[in-house]
């Protein structure tokens, strides 16, 4: 008997891993879904572009759901726009991102969304969704939040910090009712900026400015504090809640409690956060000024919290926060006074081989625990109902990760555009030899290969709360 659906790719000979197990089996995509999952060793039909997997596993594409692509941050522009960052996210396994799409002063949510539309128009590479950040928060953009949540933009950033973006408690709150009466996602960046502003003025004033005071500016109570005020706040309001970037363990803590008490409340990790510890800080001068982002950087024993927090689900998500500024943009407006470096990170490109090599290979993390939290989870809680899983039905966003490749990284060699890489000098082991984005060659294993604007906005659901 012919079989009745003609497929058009075959990832053949692989280890299938999804975050509740793996299977031996071939995946078989058509128009850009995956159509089956066989036994493997069958043969296929003329025609099938058949990508040989085997010694390697076969992933769901990498969701990466905190990137700042094309945007301007405390006056420095982003090195990556959606295609850079796109295709660098997809020379790592990634291959759906939701950018932070922010609302202007005065504006509205819907010229925002319009506005970064128009960002990802020809460009975008991998499929993309929209945080609308809230940085405006009148009584006339909170009424427009039920209708951008039937439009698909079903998650709400909000800052307690930065000047300019950061909102009081009153607006916070009123983003979480919006949210907690259309199943939204606040996702939150918790600092205290009070706490912050003070830190900062007490060491300028001591004459303290080099870029390795950063860190002491942004100490952990003054996260701590803000995830547990943000915790309060979304309780009271009836809203899940997502804090971005946690970074120690009193934040883990106060997560963690939430969390056994039944609230619907979830974090990330960053994969800098994994990758380096605050002893990035120990020389003098401006090379420190690489790694300004925030909350900053911790120390050895916070990191291994991260990672056990990971292990244990108190943390769902690794995201990347990829907001990559150019060192130049930051010497040239900050230099010596770490008070004026624009804050951003860039970990878009090495998130995945990062958690591989240190949580995988390490054997910190199991294959199925990676994929939850590079792929799974994020679907999961910001309603990509198409993706996070190989399965069938699903997008076939699929990606050959070889557990035995190895990665030295020469930022010279990185398809990120600023003008270094964080990750210089470090060998990563287990990368993806293919990256596919529904059914679509986006990385060959050498070369990014999507022709730009491929990339699709996804409307995503709501009302997830558990
Ligand atoms: O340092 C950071 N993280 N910059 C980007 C803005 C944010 O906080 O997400
Ligand atoms: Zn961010």
């Amino acid at each position: 008997m012919t079989d009745p659906v003609t497929y058009d790719v075959a990832i053949a000979g692989g280890t299938v891993v999804n975050a509740d197990g793996r299977q031996e089996c071939d995946v078989l995509v058509a128009d850009g879904r995956i159509a089956a999952l066989r036994a493997p060793g069958q043969p296929f039909a003329p025609g099938v572009q058949v990508l040989d997997a085997t010694g390697c596993f076969v992933l769901p594409g990498g969701i990466d759901v905190h990137t700042h692509f094309d945007t301007v941050f405390e006056g420095a522009p982003t090195a990556d726009d959606f295609l850079s960052g796109g295709r660098c996210a997809a020379a790592g396994g990634t291959t759906t991102h939701i950018d932070m799409c922010f609302q202007e002063p005065g504006g509205s949510l819907a010229e925002a969304a319009e506005t970064w539309h128009a960002k990802a128009a020809g460009r975008a590479v991998c499929d993309y969704g929209l945080h609308l950040v809230v940085t405006d928060p009148r009584p006339e953009v909170i009424r427009e939040i039920p209708d951008r949540v039937a439009e698909g933009y079903t998650s709400f950033k909000v800052f307690t910090t930065y000047d300019g973006i950061g909102l009081e408690d009153e607006g916070i709150y009123d983003v979480m009712r919006a949210c907690a009466e259309t199943g939204a996602m606040p996702f939150v960046h918790g600092e205290n900026r009070a706490l912050v502003g003070r830190r900062t003025a007490e060491l300028l004033a001591a004459g303290k400015t080099a870029p390795r005071w950063h860190p002491h500016a942004r100490p952990v109570e003054a996260e701590a504090e803000a995830v547990s005020r943000v915790i309060a706040l979304a309780r009271a309001a009836g809203a899940q809640l997502y804090i971005a970037h946690v970074t120690c363990r009193e934040s883990l803590a106060h997560i963690a409690r939430a969390q056994a008490e039944l609230a619907p409340v979830h974090a990330e990790t960053c994969a800098h956060y994994l990758a380096f510890t605050d002893d990035v800080f120990d020389e003098d001068g401006v090379g420190p000024a690489r790694f300004i982002c925030s909350p900053p950087i911790r120390g050895a024993e916070d990191q291994r919290a991260l990672w056990d927090a990971l292990r244990t689900g108190v943390l769902s998500v690794v995201s990347s926060d990829h907001g990559p500024l150019h060192l130049a943009d930051r010497l040239r407006l900050g230099g010596e006074d770490f008070s004026r470096i624009p804050n951003g990170a860039a970990s878009a490109e090495h998130l995945r081989e990062l958690l591989w090599t240190d949580g995988v290979a390490a054997g910190a993390l199991s294959a199925e625990r990676f994929v939850a939290v590079t792929s799974a989870e994020p679907a999961r809680l910001f309603g990509l109902d198409r993706k996070g899983a190989i399965a069938i039905g699903m997008d076939a966003d699929v990606v050959v990760w070889d557990p035995a490749r190895r990665v030295e990284v020469e930022a010279e060699r990185c398809l990120s555009q600023l003008d270094y890489c964080t990750f210089e000098g470090r060998t990563f082991v287990g990368g993806a030899a293919a990256t596919l984005r529904r059914g679509e060659l986006l990385w060959d294993g050498e070369r990014a290969v999507a022709a730009p604007g491929t990339g699709e906005f996804v409307a995503r659901s709501a009302a997830r709360q558990a």
